[in-house]
């Protein structure tokens, strides 16, 4: 059997990306997944998984998604649950758009702990309310590989196809303008408290969001590098 090919660099630990909707959190936890050779866990692009492969936790979810509102903890607690225990985890892990809830983050908190990983990293990205509308309306995602261009800030070479693949570029229905004001509204007020939260345990790194990705990603690593030793 092949040995497995692991980086240099090993993450072993949970990252977490915490932000509103529009902030970067994909585009972000993609590439430092894909650095350390770890899994990007997106509780968001799970759930819409479900939603079209029209299971049952699909059908509960795809009206609260499609209204803007949080899927209740009792879901998506289950799907994380299960997600983190598949041996492509034991390396560490980065999470995109989970914990959402004090109460999500508190489970985690549990779940890291039984597992044996240390205390997880925690990357707020800040960013001011104006541009996320921009990023948000402007986002196309390849639907084929997933990969996430912005008609404004970083389109596509071919007007609706993926540069990696030649795949269909689409919208997501809750980036549509109507959809994206209830977005931040659940974000301000169940989301938001888990920044105090983290701050309070020590484990909040702040990283300006509204620089270019390449500068983001760099200001993430940074971080990532100087405190991955701490437990
Ligand atoms: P989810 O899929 O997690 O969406 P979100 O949190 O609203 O975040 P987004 O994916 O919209 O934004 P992002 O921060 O990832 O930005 P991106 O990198 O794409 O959740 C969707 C729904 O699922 C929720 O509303 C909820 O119903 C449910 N859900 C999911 N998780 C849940 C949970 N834990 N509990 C309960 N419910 C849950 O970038 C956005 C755009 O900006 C792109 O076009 C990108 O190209 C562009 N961009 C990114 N960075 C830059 C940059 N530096 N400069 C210029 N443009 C940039």
């Amino acid at each position: 059997m092949a040995l497995e090919k692991r980086p240099r660099e090993e993450l072993n630990r949970a990252v977490i990306f915490l932000g509103p909707p529009g902030a970067g959190k994909g585009t972000q936890a993609k590439m430092l997944a894909a650095r350390y050779a770890v899994p990007h866990l997106s509780t968001g692009d799970m759930l819409r998984e479900h939603v079209s492969k029209q299971t049952a936790l699909g059908a509960e979810a795809k009206p609260i998604m499609e209204r803007g509102e949080l899927v209740p903890d009792s879901l998506v607690l289950k799907m994380v649950a299960e997600r983190i225990e598949r041996p492509d985890c034991t390396h560490g892990f980065v999470f995109d758009g989970f914990p959402r809830t004090v109460a999500q983050a508190q489970y985690l908190g549990e779940m890291l702990k039984q597992h044996g990983f240390r205390r997880p990293f925690v990357i707020h990205l800040l960013i001011d309310q104006a541009l996320l509308l921009r990023r948000l309306t402007g986002r196309r995602t390849c639907k084929v590989g997933g990969e996430i261009y912005n008609i404004y800030e970083l389109p596509p070479k071919i007007d609706g196809r993926c540069d990696s693949d030649g795949g269909e570029l689409v919208q997501r229905p809750d980036d549509r303008q109507e959809i994206v004001a209830p977005r931040l509204q659940a974000y301000e007020k169940q989301t938001a408290p888990l920044v105090k939260y983290y701050r309070r345990l020590g484990l909040l790194h702040d990283v300006d969001a509204a620089k270019s990705v390449e500068e983001v990603s760099q200001q993430v690593q940074r971080s990532v590098q100087q405190t991955r030793g701490a437990r």
